[in-house]
Parts: structure tokens; sequence; C-alpha cells
């Protein structure tokens, strides 16, 4: 634990064992790893506004960006022990709490925004986030950030045969490492804040994550090459602790979860919009050369990818949600 964490939670949290009553001055700290000018920073920053604003002032959100607080490794455990109230993870780092939720990191299982939409925010989302419930926290929703593409280091990336043997960072989900292993890739899971150092030190040779992350995080100044493949999709669960969320008012609760709704209609739009001038920028960078994966090779990397689906069907799946999906998808 930082200092700066030391000094916030010296004390045990007031939430502990109270109520909250109407006229309590609520804080809520909001921690997340990737900057503010990203898709799930801008919502951050949107959602505080909006609580602040349905609450009249009684509850504030203080916002965490770029793993300020805490960063991948540590952050469910500070929100599970109260150390934090709010985080909002990838789905894929919650798959060693929750392993089903490897469904969603399923390559090409989503074609266009609006699939990934009605699954995040209808029942099948709900049916997601019952399964938190083990863990004593509360998931008031999911939020979107985009299609994954690839980026190397040195070398580009044409067809699924040019990721072999490379070192590929993933974020830490057995779904995505399969994946990688399917085409004969090393995969490496590691923490976001490390992965612009690891980069830059030929560590790992390649990476998957969206436009906006790649972007914000500068990670085409330590490579050369990107490849259009859209063969998955990063979003978000938005998590806040359940014992926190117990001593709420009701009302408080309220507001809370209007300014959640109002904020995921207002996300999903900006995520694509983010994603979409992010890519613009990258493509005016120099030495780094975008490349856009034919439909035929991306085909090919589909059926490729084929086993992946078996391996989430034998060794994981403990509900029906994958053909929920494939009913929508
Ligand atoms: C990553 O680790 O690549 C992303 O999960 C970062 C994020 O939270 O968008």
């Amino acid at each position: 634990v930082g200092i700066q964490q030391g000094l916030l939670f010296a004390k045990p949290l007031p939430y502990d064992d109270e109520q909250l009553g109407l006229d309590t001055q609520i804080t809520i700290h909001l921690s997340h790893v990737v900057a503010e000018n990203t898709p799930k920073g801008q919502a951050a920053s949107k959602f505080a506004e909006l609580v602040e604003e349905k609450t009249n002032g009684k509850v504030k959100v203080h916002v965490y960006p770029n793993s300020s607080l805490f960063n991948d490794k540590n952050e469910f455990q500070a929100l599970q022990n109260g150390e934090v109230e709010m985080i909002i993870p990838t789905f894929s780092k919650m798959t060693s709490y929750i392993p089903n939720w490897q469904v969603l990191d399923l390559p090409y299982l989503f074609n266009t925004e609006d699939e990934v939409h009605e699954v995040l925010t209808g029942s099948i989302g709900e049916q997601l986030l019952s399964e938190l419930k083990p863990f004593h926290i509360k998931g008031l929703g999911f939020w979107h950030n985009g299609f994954k593409h690839l980026t190397a280091v040195d070398q580009p990336i044409h067809t699924f045969e040019d990721l072999k043997g490379l070192r590929i960072r993933t974020m830490p989900s057995e779904t995505l490492e399969k994946q990688f292993e399917a085409v004969g890739a090393t995969p490496i899971p590691i923490s976001f804040s490390e992965v612009f150092t690891d980069l830059e030190s030929n560590t790992i040779d390649a990476q998957e994550n969206t436009a906006s992350n790649i972007y914000s995080k500068g990670f085409y100044k330590v490579q050369k090459h990107m490849t259009l493949s859209k063969h998955g999709i990063l979003g978000y669960a938005v998590l806040i602790n359940d014992k926190f969320w117990k001593s709420l008012p009701s009302e408080i609760q309220k507001q809370i979860m209007e300014a959640m709704k109002e904020t995921t209609d207002w996300q999903f739009e900006q995520a694509v919009e983010m994603n979409e001038d992010d890519l613009q920028k990258l493509k005016q960078q120099d030495n780094f050369e975008i490349y856009t994966m034919s439909n035929k090779e991306r085909q090919r990397f589909k059926e490729k990818l084929a086993p992946v689906y078996d391996f989430y069907r034998n060794n994981v799946q403990e509900n029906d949600v994958l053909s929920e999906i494939e009913k929508i998808v």
C-alpha cells in the first residue's frame, strides 16, 4: 500500500457497521487503470458528475485514473476489503474469480457494437452480474470500450501465421491465453500499467487492445505495426462494495442507479466515437503502420480459433449464457 492509500484509509471506513443517514456527506473513491481521455475514463467522470447532481451534492465521487490508487493486481482485493468503494475492471480481469465471464472473451463472438450493447445491458448482462454474489460485490452494470486489434513492435501481422512465436501480452483470462496458443504464440498476462515499458524494453513483442487504449497510453510510440483485426471485445464491469452499498439510504441508491443508467446509455455511443477518433489520430503517427486485415483473412483467423470455443465449452462453461448470446449475434 502506497503512502497516499495509507493516509486515505488509515481508519476503518465509516460504513463498516453503520447505516448512513440522509444527512451524511458520503464519498465514493473510484479507482481505475486507464487514462482520463478514454471511454472508461470519460464514463467515470460523467458518472461522478451525475451522482453529485442527482444527490444534490450528498454523494461525491472521487475518481482516481491511471492506476494511481490501485492497479490490476490489487484493485479487486481492495474493493473486497472496503479500501475503495468502486472499481471498473475489464470483465477479462475478473475471470480468475468468475471463470464463466470468459464467455465475453471468446474470439469473433460479436460482429457489431449493437450486439455488444444488447448482450451487456439486457437480461444476459444481468445474469452475468448476478454471478458476483458470492464475492459480496454488487455489479451496477457493464460499460464498453470497443473491439480489440493487434499491435506489434517489429513485425507486421497480416495473417494469423505471423503471430507464431511472438510473446503477446494479454489480460489474465485463460480464454485469451488459449486464443494466442491456438496460433502458436506465447501469451504473457501482465498488468496494464506495465505494458508500455514491456513493449519498450522488448520483453513482449505484441499486444491486443482497443484504439483508445493504444492511443491514450502511447503504445504507438514503442511499436511499429497495428493490424485492424476486430477479433474480440474489451468491456468493463462497474463494481461497488456491497457492504457500502447496503449502508446507503435507499433514496441515494436509487439516485446512483439513475446516474448509472444515464451514464451507460451515453457511454456506449461515446466509446464508439472515441475509438474512431483515436484510430484517426493513430493513422497520423509517423513510423506507425496500420494494416486492415481482409475479410477473407479474418475468416481464416476465426476458423483457426474455433478450438477456443471447445475449451470454453468443455472446461469453463457453467450455464447456457453462450447459447443465449448466440441467439443475438
Ligand atoms: C488492458 O489491460 O489492456 C485493459 O484492460 C485496460 C482497460 O482497463 O481498458
